[in-house]
Order: structure tokens, then sequence, then C-alpha cells
């Protein structure tokens, strides 16, 4: 995320229960910002409680009441601020998410004392849920699995960790703290409430957040079926499909159907081969400016051999770093993830399968997101003509089919 004001560092501190989705949010957030090239890294106290520790503490260690615990607990939170605090001295611009409870508000003035020391003040982001069935499934689906259980009877897990929850209860202080900024979620986006949220990054989060559900649906991936300059190995332009590429559309348009109960939303570019493609379909679609394909600059309508025989400078220049790479005139896969910010918001906002037909590198920045890949990975990832990337995101991922089609 470059901006007027990409030195400025950010501190997100989670609030909330346990099994309040606390962690997913955390490292969705850091996954975005990573994606949109601002350096992003979770710290979670439970992690630093089961390196120190060993991940097998009763449900007691969580018990107010109980004195060692109690202590042991204030020191892991403290050992990831500092590590934080240090991470966040290392370079301008980065963005570090405390990843823990942090359910009383003496816990959260400690939190804010030592972040102050260290001249930082902290954005809440406090997940709270009010549906009971949504936090007995989280607990079913995630915590039973977590290393804290492994090898545990699942229903022994399951009451043990209910157990834990009901310590932090007992304490628990929603955030209320008027001159703190925060974001209160409730139910995953159902309910957001912002306090003294300012600047450009902390808006952008939690506009971010505020999109957020966890309503599993699929998103189907796709680029236009091949088109006359694919066959003659030219970039850019607005070529119209070949005869392959309209035979690629048409099984498509007989395959999707029986895939996807309902009518999806379906995106095109606004390039000729991806409405071509999408008319195809039986639904309507709607043409993106934001899905365009990279913009090859003064090198649109060449092929990779006359840009590499005729400017060999470029060529090698892209070869080294096509992330950062930027055609004269034209884009960077940078600058294609930055257009593409709306289109994930969008994304994530969609509770209803989505259709996207695009291009190489849109597609690819795309995916990048969605399996959480390195930023340098991106430019590389494989996305073949005449195949479908199925994406369903998960908690911590994406779960992904690719269907080759018609061939
Ligand atoms: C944990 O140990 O799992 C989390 C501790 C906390 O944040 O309360």
């Amino acid at each position: 995320m470059r901006t007027l004001a990409s030195d400025d560092s950010l501190v997100l501190v989670m609030v909330g229960l346990p099994a309040r989705g606390k962690t997913y949010l955390a490292r969705k957030t850091a996954r975005y910002l990573n994606w949109l090239g601002r350096p992003a890294r979770v710290f979670n106290v439970g992690n630093y409680r089961r390196s120190r520790l060993g991940s097998a503490q009763p449900a007691s260690f969580f018990d107010p009441d109980n004195p060692g615990g109690v202590a042991a607990r204030r020191d892991l939170a403290l050992a990831a601020l500092d590590d934080l605090v240090a991470w966040l001295g290392e370079a301008p611009g980065r963005v570090a998410i405390y990843d823990a409870t942090n359910a009383t508000r003496a816990r959260r003035d400690l939190v804010v004392r030592r972040l102050a020391e260290a001249g930082l003040a902290p954005v809440f982001v406090e997940s709270v849920c009010t549906d009971p069935a949504i936090v007995e499934a989280n607990v079913r689906e995630t915590k039973v699995s977590m290393p804290d259980y492994a090898g545990a009877d699942p229903d022994a897990a399951v009451a043990d960790f209910r157990a834990r929850i009901a310590h932090y209860e007992r304490s628990y202080e929603p955030v209320d703290e008027d001159d703190r900024s925060w974001v209160k979620l409730v139910d995953v986006g159902r309910r957001v409430v912002h306090n003294r949220i300012q600047g450009y990054l902390a808006s952008h989060v939690a506009f971010f957040l505020a999109n957020l559900h966890i309503t599993p649906r699929p998103i189907y991936l796709t680029r236009h079926g091949e088109s006359a300059f694919n066959v003659v190995g030219r970039i850019g332009g607005d070529a119209r499909l070949s005869e392959r590429g309209r035979a690629f559309a048409r099984h498509l348009g007989a395959w999707l159907p029986e895939r996807i109960d309902g009518t999806p939303q379906v995106w095109t570019s606004t390039l000729l081969r991806t409405i071509e493609t999408a008319r195809a379909l039986p639904w309507p679609a709607v043409a993106l400016k934001n899905l365009d394909e990279i913009d090859a600059g003064v090198y649109d309508g060449w092929t990779y051999g006359d840009i590499e025989a005729t400017a060999p400078a470029e060529a090698a220049a892209r070869a080294a770093d096509k992330l950062r790479y930027r055609y004269p005139r034209g884009e960077s896969y940078e600058d294609v993830i930055s257009r593409l910010d709306p289109v994930i918001i969008e994304l994530e906002r969609q509770r209803e399968p989505v259709v996207v037909v695009a291009h190489q590198a849109v597609l690819r920045c795309l995916y990048a997101y969605f399996v959480d890949l390195p930023a340098e990975d991106c430019p590389r990832v494989d996305v073949p003509l005449h195949t479908v990337i199925e994406l369903v995101p998960k908690a911590y991922g994406a779960a992904e089919t690719r269907h080759p089609i018609g061939t």
C-alpha cells in the first residue's frame, strides 16, 4: 500500500474472548497488508505460551484467581510485546498485530503504556460474537485441532476449552475507552463501530475489517479464451477470441451453470477477449476497468521476442524484478496489485459465488492474495488458459481446485 504516509507504522491490538475469530482477523489483515506491499506481522501470545511453557496447559492456567498463571501470562504477553516493538523499530512503515485476548482494561492499559514508551499508540480491534452457535462451531472446528489439544479426546478438548473461555468471561471488559482508537466488530461485520480512527492506514484497515465475513462461498477465476494475440504471442492489445478461444467460451458456458447453484456475480475486464468469453454464460456480466490486463506501455502489441531483440536492457530488468519492473509508460505487477485493492474488498464482501473472467497478470495477483503467496512469487504463478481455478476462502487460506475446461 504505497501512500503519501508510507513511512507510518501501525500497531493493531486484538481484543476478545477466546474463539471469537481474533486470530482469523489478525492473519487476514496481515495477509492483505503484505499483499499490498506493507510489511505486516502477527505476534500471537498463545504461540509464546506454547513455545516457552509447552502446549498442554489446562484451563486452570487461565483462571484469573490462579496467581501463578496470571504472572506467567503477563510475562508472556510482555515478551511478545517487546518483540513486536523491536520488529517495528527495525524499519519504517511496518504494521504489527498483537494477537491476544487483552480482555481487561488493566491489560490494555499495560499494553498502551508499554507502546507509549516506544512512541506508539495502538488501534484496538475487538471481535464480539453474540451468536453462541458460531462460537461453538469455532471451538469444534478450529480449537480442538490446535496444538494445545494434540492427542486429546475431542470431547475432553471441547470441555477444557469451554472452561478456558469461562475463566476469561469472568473478567472480560469490552472496549469502550472513549479516548482511544478502536474498531469493534460484532458478529464479523454485522455491526461495526469505529472510535477515533484517524489517518489513511488505520482507516483503510478498519474499512477492510468491516467487509470481512465467514460465509463460505466459491470464487471462480478464469482467463479469457485464447485470443488472436495469444496465437501469435503478442502481449496487451484488445484482440478478439480465436476459434479455440470461442470453443473454450462455449465449454465454460455449459460447465459453470452445472457447477454453480443460483446466480453468481460475473465480472470481466473492459477488454473484448474477456467480454466475449463471458457472453457464453447465462448470467449478466459487469465489465470492470480494474480487471484490465497489466498495461505493457510502449510495448503493447509486441512479442516478448521483439522486446528481447530490440530492448534487451528492458527484458533483463523485467526478468530481474518482475514484481517491481514497470513497462515504460505502463504498469508493474505492484501497480496492478494497487488497482486490484477495491476488487479484493468486493470479493471479500460478496456472500454469493463470483466468477472473474480476466487476464494472466491480474489473476496471478488475485490468486496470490487468496492463497497467501509472498509478493515476489506472484508474477510467476501458473495461470494457464482454459482452466478454471475454484477457490473457497477458509479460516486460514483457501481450498483450491483447478478445472481444465474443454481439453
Ligand atoms: C494464550 O495463551 O493462548 C493467549 C493468552 C491471552 O492472550 O490471554
